[in-house]
C-alpha cells in the first residue's frame, strides 16, 4: 500500500487531510475486493507505525470506516472487514495514490486458474502438497545467515547439493555424464535461455527456432539484437536439412528434442546426428529445451541429445515447472565442461539463481526421494488422464475435432476440421472459461495446422467426459 502522504500531496483538488486519504485508500481496497470480506485489518498503531503517520491518523480513518459500516469490531481479533458488505460495486469516483481515478486503471486480465484444458501445467491436485509443506517448514526453521546472506556470495551457479542432485538424476535418468561443476541454476528455461544467448552471442548472431515451436522462446529472442531464423518442423521434428540448407552460418540452434514442441513428435537419430554434425563443423551451439521429456507414455524417454554430444556444443536446459510446478521458477543448464568457468563468471554478474530457500526446498524434495516418487507416480496419471479426455474429446466432436497422440508431453493437438479459424474458436471459449491454445500461437510466419493446443493434466479421467461436453458446449 501507498503512504497516505503521497495521495494527499499529489490530490488535484488541493489538500486532503492525512485521515481522509487513508479512510479513502481502505474504503477503496475493501470495495475492489483486494480486501476481502472478514480480512482483519493490522491494529492502528501497527498501521501508524507501517506508514510513519500518527496513531490518531488512523484511529480517525478506522472511525469512519467503520461508521459507514465498512468494518466491525470482532472482539479480541481486532477491526474486520464487515462480513455482511454487498460487494461488486465499486464507488463511483475516489482518488488513486497516483491521483487518477482507480476505475480508468487498466484490469489486470483475471481468470480462474487452471482454466480448462490451459497448457502448460502439470496436475496441480496430485503435487504431494504435504512432504513439499513440510520440507518447506524445516528450511523456513533453519533460516541461518547463509540463507539470509545474499547467495551469490556463495556460489552464483546455484545451491551446491542441488546441482549435485541434479546431476545424478540427469546421470541416470538422462544418460548426461556431467559434474556438479556443469550445472548452473536458473530462474526456469526462460532464465536460462536469456544467459546463454547473452553469454555466447554476439549481436546480429543468427539463431535458429523451431517453425511451429515455444512461443516465450520467441519472445524472449525476438527482444534480443539477434537474428532469429523459423526452421520447419516436419512430421519427424525439426528438419535439420533445411536448416543447414538456409542457415548454416547460424551461432546457436535451439530445439526440442524428446517432445517437439507444440507438436509433440521425438526427434529421430539421424537428425540428432546431423544436428550434431553442423554444430561441430560450424562451432555452433545447440541448446536443447528438454522441458517435459519426464512425462512419457510408453516406455523410458529417448536419451537425452546431450548424451551424444562428444564435442561439448550442446547445452541442455531442464526445468522444474513441469515436473513440480511453472510457479516454482527453477530451472537449469548443463554447460559444456570447457565452458563452466565462462558461466560461473556470467553468473557473478547476472546471478540466475532463484532464492537460496527455494533451491534448498527443491533439494530437500529430491534427496529426499519425493521427487522419484511423485515423477513415477504422475507417468501412471498421464497416461491414464491424456487417453480418457482425447477419447472423451473426439467422442463428443467427431466431426470438428481430430487427435492423434503422440509418445509424450504434457497437451496434445486437436486439429479442427471445420473452416472455422482455431484463434477464433480460442476466443469464444476464453470467453466460458476454456483456456487451450491455438497452435498459430507457435507458428512464426503465420499458416500452419489450424490446431488447439489442449492440456489434459488437470481433466481427472472420471471428468472427462464431461469436461468435452463443456467445451462442445462453449464452441457454439
Ligand atoms: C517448450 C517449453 N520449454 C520450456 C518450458 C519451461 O519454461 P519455464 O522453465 O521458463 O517455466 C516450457 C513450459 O511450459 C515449455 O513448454
Amino acid at each position: 500500500m501507498n503512504r497516505p502522504q503521497r495521495a494527499v500531496a499529489s490530490h488535484p483538488k488541493g489538500i486532503v487531510p492525512a485521515y481522509r486519504g487513508l479512510y479513502q485508500r481502505l474504503r477503496s481496497e475493501i470495495l475492489s475486493g483486494r480486501l476481502a470480506a472478514g480480512a482483519r485489518l493490522p491494529s492502528s498503531r501497527t498501521l501508524a507505525s507501517q506508514l510513519g503517520v500518527a496513531r490518531g491518523t488512523v484511529e480517525v480513518a478506522y472511525q469512519m470506516l467503520a461508521g459507514e459500516g465498512y468494518t466491525i469490531g470482532d472482539g479480541a481479533r481486532g477491526t474486520i472487514v464487515n462480513p455482511a458488505l454487498p460487494r461488486g460495486k465499486r464507488p463511483r469516483s475516489y482518488e488513486t495514490a497516483a491521483g487518477q481515478s482507480d476505475e480508468a486503471q487498466p484490469e489486470a486480465p483475471v481468470h480462474a486458474t487452471p482454466l480448462l484444458f490451459q497448457p502448460g501445467l502439470p496436475a496441480l491436485d496430485a503435487f504431494p502438497r504435504k512432504a513439499w509443506a513440510r520440507i518447506a517448514v524445516a528450511v523456513s526453521r533453519q533460516l541461518d545467515f547463509e540463507q539470509m546472506a545474499f547467495p551469490g556470495h556463495l556460489d552464483p551457479m546455484g545451491y551446491a547439493p542441488l546441482r549435485r542432485a541434479i546431476a545424478s538424476y540427469l546421470r541416470i535418468a538422462r544418460d548426461i555424464s556431467c559434474s556438479a561443476d556443469q550445472i548452473l541454476i536458473t530462474a526456469g528455461f526462460q532464465g536460462a535461455l536469456g544467459l546463454i544467448v547473452q553469454t555466447l552471442l554476439e549481436p546480429d548472431d543468427k539463431v535458429w527456432v523451431e517453425d511451429p515451436g515455444y512461443f516465450q522462446a520467441h519472445w524472449l529472442l525476438r527482444g534480443m539484437p539477434l537474428r532469429m531464423v523459423g526452421v520447419r518442423v516436419d512430421e519427424e521434428g525439426l528438419d535439420v536439412g533445411a536448416g543447414t540448407a538456409t542457415h548454416s552460418d547460424a551461432a546457436l540452434a535451439l530445439v526440442t528434442t524428446t517432445h517437439q514442441f507444440p507438436l509433440g513428435m521425438t526427434l529421430p537419430v539421424d537428425r540428432r546426428l546431423a544436428l550434431l554434425d553442423w554444430a561441430d563443423r560450424q562451432r555452433a551451439w545447440i541448446v536443447e529445451d528438454d522441458y517435459d521429456c519426464e512425462v512419457h507414455h510408453r516406455g523410458l524417454p529417448p536419451p537425452a541429445l546431450k548424451s551424444l554430444d562428444r564435442n561439448g556444443r550442446v547445452l541442455y536446459v531442464g526445468s522444474f515447472s513441469k515436473v513440480l510446478f511453472p510457479g516454482l521458477r527453477v530451472g537449469y543448464v548443463v554447460v559444456p565442461a570447457a565452458l563452466s568457468d565462462r558461466f560461473a563468471h556470467a553468473a557473478r554478474a547476472a546471478q540466475p539463481a532463484p532464492a537460496l530457500m527455494t533451491q534448498k526446498l527443491v533439494e530437500g524434495f529430491m534427496s529426499g526421494g519425493h521427487f522419484a516418487r511423485h515423477l513415477s507416480r504422475m507417468r501412471s496419471l498421464y497416461t491414464e488422464r491424456c487417453k480418457a479426455l482425447a477419447t472423451a474429446l473426439e467422442d463428443a466432436m467427431p466431426q470438428r475435432l481430430q487427435i492423434s497422440l503422440t509418445d509424450g508431453g504434457m497437451h496434445f493437438v486437436a486439429r479442427l476440421r471445420g473452416k472455422t479459424s482455431a484463434a477464433e474458436i480460442v476466443t469464444r471459449l476464453r470467453a466460458k472459461n476454456v483456456g487451450p491454445s491455438a497452435l498459430s500461437l507457435c507458428a512464426l510466419r503465420g499458416g500452419g495446422p489450424n490446431g488447439l493446443i489442449v492440456g489434459y493434466p488437470n481433466v481427472a479421467k472420471e471428468d472427462a467426459a464431461s469436461a468435452a461436453q463443456r467445451m462442445l458446449a462453449a464452441m457454439r
